[in-house]
């Protein structure tokens, strides 16, 4: 079933309002509503005193509409009392002060006693509704994140060492502390990398201490989350659990570790936000946060915050025009999304969030947004059951690596470079020709795949290298970019030349590099015809200067001392080629090495479309629904292998689709 709903707060809004809106949601063809992930203060007023009488009512008034719910453990904000009961529970930031009572996500995932008042409001809710019809699972907080450096970290820390290294040797050793005499005499020595500690600021503690902080902290959001989810699974075995995650961009966490322990992810999607000011959107990043949250388990996901209005908290963000909203969710599904919750219902009067705008205006009103995603219900009401579960295909795969970004949080290397932003200059080349991508760990089976992309991956393991290595032995085609190989997992520097551990497959070995400053590039220069097609792609942020073997040269330097090295090659190796790039390059660099990537891989494309109209696939065993999106202002035409049927009206579609602004199509041959 496909899961149509909306986050509720029956708590902001007096109780005679309740059942007209659980009419319009129903009236909205809504089946599913959030409820209860702030609600700490009404569900446990006092250390231990439960009321669940006012969300009976409230969800009984749901249900006899047909809604069912999700309910969110409240954790995420503690009311004030249990913050009194527990001051040193306050988070703790890099700088050494602790975060004030006041907004959320206030507290340290590692502190006994707020671990402890979560596990009991935890159990007190799942066993008041592990039986209520209405319920059919559970989110864990909300939005795991926030690296604390309290002194309770600090020990928990030392703990995560100890068991870690076993010896102080091994840790002095595996870190390297005999630099600067950081050698290690007890557990109880060793420090939380606070940025007060650091005269040069962030990032000058011993990076292998900072990268195993980094790991031990995304570990401790890992543990707090899994006391939830063993109460959950014990009193609650038919309901599922999920957390909403934060997209491709939220490097706090270890999302592949914190979505072992979910029957599937769920991500909060807002495209226009108060943080970044702008009109336009660019729909290959919410495509590669959709991307993401799919790889985390290799499945579909739910959204569980669909942008419903503009975003705002101090700042209004531009009002979302006519027909994004619907535009917006419907890319989450042809991404993989098997539910699509709206944040919010109706438009908060008062707290932090009052110009955070839901689907209902403040007073209550429904108006265009409600209307638009009203007519949205009406079309999934007929073709949700043959969305739901189906499947999206990827012949791509790119490789996300944790260790590697954490490593990078540590050590920029380049002001210029991002990983994030790295990524996505690399998805949106496969993006843009509608080329469907997974993003996968290091341990996923390659063997799926023609085409891995493994982006600046920093801290590489022998088990992965070697992984990758048999990929392209066996037929694959690897892209390899800057700062591959660097790292052992110690954040430790390899002791041979780089690429490190993936030298070899590609076949080159550098010998130097250049870090670039800002707005420094240099054109290349393309060896082979019909890569570079008029197109003048520039080498920036970074040029590693290459020794080369069998490999073939692909590009080389225009300028500097190294003008005239090679700058991409291609190596073959077994039956596969292994290419590396050596210089980042900004986006044109990947969206024009794409189509030679994919036809050296074999990989087919679905459908040439003009710029600002997305295709997507999803699969139904062999009956394939295609997703055609115009997000832009304008018509756009479309030609399409063959006429096709939209699923909506069952009508047949011609060949020459002319798309109406921000249209989208559900067709099937
Ligand atoms: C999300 C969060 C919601 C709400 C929303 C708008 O990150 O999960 O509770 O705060 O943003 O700010």
């Amino acid at each position: 079933m496909f899961r149509f709903g909306v986050d509720y707060y029956p708590e902001h809004w007096p109780e005679e309002r309740w059942e007209t809106d659980a009419r319009l949601m129903q009236e909205a063809g809504f089946n599913t509503v959030r409820l209860a992930e702030f609600a700490w203060s009404r569900l446990e007023p006092s250390p231990g005193r439960f009321d669940f009488d006012w969300l009976d009512r409230a969800i009984a008034i749901l249900h006899a509409r047909g809604l069912q719910v999700v309910l969110g453990t409240p954790t995420a904000s503690p009311p004030p009392w249990v913050m009194a009961m527990h001051p040193d529970a306050f988070r703790v930031m890099e700088s050494g002060l602790p975060v004030s009572y006041g907004n959320r996500r206030n507290y340290c995932p590692t502190h006994a006693g707020y671990r402890e008042r979560s596990r009991i409001v935890t159990q007190a809710m799942a066993e008041h509704y592990a039986d209520h019809p209405a319920v059919i699972g559970w989110q864990t907080d909300n939005e795991f994140g926030d690296r604390c450096y309290c002194r309770h970290c600090q020990a928990a820390f030392q703990s995560w060492l100890q068991h870690k290294y076993s010896s102080l040797d091994a840790l002095n050793a595996a870190w390297g502390a005999i630099f600067w005499s950081h050698v290690y005499t007890a557990w109880s020595q060793i420090p939380a990398p606070l940025a007060t500690a650091a005269p040069f600021g962030d990032g000058s503690h011993n990076p292998g201490l900072a990268l195993d902080y980094y790991r031990f902290m995304s570990d401790q959001y890992v543990a707090f989350q899994h006391e939830q989810i063993e109460i959950l699974r014990r009193e609650c075995p038919a309901h599922f659990i999920t957390h909403n995650l934060m997209g491709a961009g939220y490097d706090r966490l270890d999302y592949f570790d914190l979505a072992a322990d979910l029957d599937f992810v769920s991500w909060d999607n807002y495209r226009r936000m108060q943080w970044t000011f702008r009109p336009e959107v660019n729909p290959s990043e919410a495509a590669l946060s959709h991307a993401v949250m799919r790889g985390l388990k290799q499945k579909n996901f739910w959204v569980m915050e669909q942008q419903a209005g503009s975003g705002g908290w101090q700042i209004v963000s531009v009002a979302p025009r006519p027909g994004e909203l619907q535009l917006w969710a419907h890319q989450s599904i042809a991404h993989g999304a098997d539910a699509i919750i709206f944040f919010r219902w109706r438009t908060a009067r008062f707290g932090a969030e009052q110009y955070w705008h839901g689907l209902l205006e403040h007073d209550g009103r429904t108006g265009r947004r409600y209307q638009e995603i009203k007519r949205m219900g009406a079309e999934l009401a007929r073709v949700g059951a043959q969305i739901a579960g189906s499947e999206v295909r990827a012949e791509v795969a790119i490789l996300l690596d944790y260790d590697s970004r954490f490593a990078f949080q540590i050590q920029a290397n380049n002001p210029a470079f991002h990983y994030t932003a790295h990524l996505h200059d690399i998805y949106q080349a496969f993006h843009a020709r509608n080329v469907a991508v997974d993003v996968v760990a290091g341990d996923a089976d390659f063997s799926r795949y023609k085409l891995l992309v493994a982006p600046a991956l920093y801290v590489l393991s022998e088990t992965t290298a070697r992984r990758i290595e048999q990929f392209v032995e066996a037929g694959g085609v690897v892209l390899v970019t800057p700062r591959t190989g660097v790292k052992d997992e110690t954040n430790t520097v390899v002791n041979m030349p780089l690429p490190g551990l993936l030298a070899r497959v590609c076949g080159v070995e550098v010998e130097e590099y250049d870090s670039l400053p800002e707005g420094v590039s240099q054109p290349l220069a393309f060896e082979q015809p019909g890569i570079c097609d008029g197109a003048s792609p520039h080498a920036r942020i970074w040029c590693d200067i290459l020794r080369t073997g069998d490999a073939q040269v692909i590009a080389r330097y225009t300028q500097e001392y190294y003008a005239g090295t090679p700058a991409i090659t291609a190596n073959r190796y077994g039956a596969g080629h292994a290419v590396y790039a050596a210089t980042f390059g900004d986006a044109s660099l990947y969206t024009m090495l794409a189509p030679w990537l994919l036809k050296l891989a074999g990989v087919e494309g679905t459908l040439t479309t003009p710029v600002g109209v997305e295709c997507c696939v999803r699969w139904q065993g062999e009956r394939a629904i295609w997703f055609l999106l115009n997000h832009t202002a304008e018509e756009r035409h479309v030609t399409l292998p063959a006429p096709m049927v939209d699923i909506v009206s069952g009508q047949q579609v011609d060949a020459a689709v002319i798309l109406r602004p921000r249209q989208v199509l559900m067709l099937t041959t």
